[in-house]
């Protein structure tokens, strides 16, 4: 397991998320009443970037065809996308937003 600092808890404003790279990764962090959750950015529909579809409560919708998945679980809400979206353990350590993988 290794755990991955990916961004400072305040780069993040609640209701928004933001992308982040680290290796091969791209991901989203997402930030809902204060709690973080992150998850692939690409969307598994396409080319679109979950990080900067709109948030509506526990789910986010992809800017690109308007699929719609919820972030928590990563399971699509919203066709056209039929794959869920991959989630990863996150946690929160003094001022930053870690996964572990
Ligand atoms: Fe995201 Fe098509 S690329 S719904």
């Amino acid at each position: 397991m290794a755990r991955i600092e990916l961004c400072k808890t305040a780069d993040v404003d609640e209701g928004t998320a933001i992308r982040v790279e680290s290796g091969d990764l791209v991901l989203a962090v997402f930030n809902l009443n204060g709690a973080f959750y992150v998850t692939d950015d690409t969307c598994t529909h396409g080319p679109g970037s979950l990080s900067e579809g709109p948030i509506m409560g526990d789910n986010v919708e992809c800017d690109f065809h308007n699929g719609v998945f919820n972030i928590k679980t990563g399971e699509v809400v919203e066709p056209p996308c039929m794959i869920p979206i991959k989630t990863y353990q996150t946690f929160v350590d003094g001022d930053a937003v870690f996964i572990e993988i």
